[in-house]
């Protein structure tokens, strides 16, 4: 078998994983005379013109691309990191918090510190913990500097000792590995080694791997030998390709017809109760909670907004939606009368996994939607629902969002049928609804690309301004996030009746307010609320599903197709975030990696 060269194929799986932050990049692998090096701050692309790149020749190797946090964006700061003697190469994801005490207990051992990161210290207490000899030792080492760490992290180790393997290990920070033919693959990402292989292990928390190019051995926490199960992960690497469209972004917005009906898939059946076989919900146990509670992060939180909406209409259970960060730390009313649905794209968000172990320890049930088979939070909750959207990769959600959405509002149909307390011809009417979705999510597809003109008139902008009630609200402050996250235009999204308590007097002369007009009872407020900023000189985009209605006093609408409220937000989000995309575009920014966001947020 030819052995490939690393360098590529580090670059490659790193530009792949660029999403998860991008702020400096590096490469180690073990080469005949020691470790190498090749690090920088800026993005991936830079490492391919550093010297030495090419010529490399050692087949294991390990690379990092860096969201900063201990340190500002610098070629020390980067990752992979040595110990002093050149022995050991790290690279880390994750924040070790007691980093400060171990530093200062290395230095007096006699250890330098060349960088501010947190990491340097796991190479050198890696090296302080070595006794040369066997791959036992070099475990040993590794495990025994893990048992000092507090916080959390997914860590890959190379040793010049030993050129032909790796070991890893993680807590609370996501790492796969990849088996292949005579390869073996790691990631903190299935899509970055898709195109290598299917085949994938899951570590769990304080699980060891001993890597090489053939073998992978397993080690418990307290170094015990243990098996593993491989598993098949059914997505393809097309899916996390760009397939001839200009950004991931603009990919993901125009998937949502198909990633949509994958979320459905066949869960409705006419004459049949909606299924879902993850789920063992009986009457009894729906009648018997006091309160269901929907926990997010960004922009998975919005889908909650909006499906709390559905849920609590239709199950009658009272239901709030929370911050994740704000939920942990609140002591949140929680017992085994709870339920818990924990919404989350990559099922790797720090906060949302944390308020999920809260939860569990308070005895509520816990329930994890997630797009990102086995992830971390699948892993620990109860029960877990698949989005099935496919692989995401922009920074901002879209396609992630709608799936989001569309699951909540089967989860609510669900359970009002398990409850039997809905008229069953009107939850009928809810299912053909979401079933029509795709069509009219393609429907609208088209007619918002009229939106590009307007995003020439609003690029340079400074604020902007969302408004709508009910479900208007939520798809407002989604829409908002997104103009935001990839242009960075100010906006805020309000509650159209709570504007006249403040924001109005920001209202003047040319700003532009985008209104969202879906939910037939509210229109007519919503639409006396942009009266009043139309008053004070705002110029305004309507997103409305109403063909009746007198749009005469607005600057720019855009009509789009009509179905019930509980999921117009699948229709409606998909303008503004063409409108997030167009003006960023206009503003010549990059869309799939926004500054100072990362996808993935695995730290507190
Ligand atoms: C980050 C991303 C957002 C995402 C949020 C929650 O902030 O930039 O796009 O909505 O995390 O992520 P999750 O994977 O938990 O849905």
């Amino acid at each position: 078998m030819v052995l490939r060269k690393p360098g590529p194929i580090l670059v490659n799986g790193l530009i792949r994983l660029e999403y998860r932050g991008y702020d400096s990049a590096g490469i180690s692998t073990i080469e005949k005379n020691g470790i190498s090096l090749i690090k920088d701050k800026g993005r991936v692309k830079n490492l391919e013109s550093q010297a030495g790149l090419k010529e490399l020749e050692g087949t294991i190797g390990i690379a990092h691309t860096r969201w900063a946090t201990h340190g500002k964006p610098s070629k020390e700061n980067s990752h992979p990191h040595m110990d002093n003697s050149k022995t050991f190469s790290v690279v880390h994801n994750g924040i070790i918090e007691n980093f400060e005490a171990l530093r200062e207990r290395l230095k007096g051992y006699g250890y330098k510190f060349y960088s501010d990161t947190d990491t340097e210290t796991i190479p050198n207490l890696i090296h302080h913990y070595y006794k040369k000899g066997g791959i036992e030792n070099f475990l040993k080492a590794v495990h025994d500097a893990c048992m000092d760490l507090k916080g959390s992290f997914a860590i890959e180790v190379i040793c010049s000792d030993f050129p032909d393997n790796m070991i890893v290990v993680r807590k609370d920070s996501p790492l796969v590995i990849g088996k292949a033919e005579g390869e073996n693959y790691l990631s903190s990402d299935i899509p970055a080694i898709l195109s290598f292989t299917r085949n994938f292990y899951l570590l769990n928390d304080y699980e060891f791997a001993v890597l090489s190019r053939d073998n992978i051995d397993f080690y418990s926490k307290d170094l015990e030998p243990i098996e593993k199960e491989v598993q098949a992960i059914e997505w393809n690497a097309v899916g996390a390709d760009k397939n001839g469209y200009e950004d991931y972004m603009l990919k993901e917005i125009y998937e949502q017809a198909t990633s949509t009906r994958e979320t459905v898939g066949a869960r409705f059946q006419t004459g049949k109760q909606t299924s879902f076989d993850e789920l063992n919900f009986t009457k009894e146990y729906l009648s018997s909670l006091n309160r269901i509670y929907i926990v997010a992060c960004g922009t998975a939180m919005h889908a909650g907004l909006a499906g709390k909406i559905a849920i609590e209409k239709l199950s009658k259970i009272p239901t709030e939606v929370d911050i994740a960060s704000e939920f942990r730390y609140r002591d949140p009313l929680v017992d085994e009368k709870t339920l818990c649905i924990f919404l989350t794209q990559s099922g790797e968000t720090a906060d949302t996994i944390a308020a999920l172990k809260l939860s569990k320890e308070k005895g509520a049930k816990t329930l994890a939607i997630s797009n990102v088979i086995g992830s971390s939070i699948t892993r620990e909750a109860d029960l877990t629902i698949y989005t099935h959207a496919g692989p995401e990769i922009a920074v901002a959600s879209t396609k992630a969002y709608t799936s989001q959405v569309v699951l909540m509002n089967v989860l609510a149909i669900y359970m009002a049928e398990v409850l039997e307390n809905n008229d069953q011809k009107y939850l009928d009417s809810l299912k053909q609804d979401i079933l029509d979705l795709p069509e009219k999510v393609e429907e609208t597809l088209k007619v918002s690309e009229s939106l590009k003109g307007f995003a020439r008139q609003v690029f340079q902008e400074k604020d902007v301004f969302y408004l709508g009630r009910g479900v208007d609200y939520a798809i407002a402050t989604e829409g908002c996030l997104k103009l935001k996250e990839i242009s960075y235009i100010h906006s805020e999204s309000y509650a159209g009746g709570e504007l006249k308590h403040g924001t109005i007097a920001l209202i003047e002369k040319g700003i532009t307010v985008v209104g969202v007009l879906t939910d037939k009872e509210l229109i007519k407020k919503t639409v006396s609320n942009l009266q009043e900023v139309i008053t004070r000189g705002a110029k305004t985009l309507i997103i409305t599903s109403d063909k009746d209605l007198d749009t005469s006093s607005f600057d720019v609408v855009l009509t789009i197709p009509e179905t019930n409220s509980f999921i117009s937000p699948v229709i409606s989000v998909i303008p503004l975030q063409l409108f997030a995309y167009y003006v960023a575009k206009e503003k010549g920014l990059d869309v799939d990696k926004p500054r100072n966001l990362a996808k993935s947020v695995t730290v507190e």
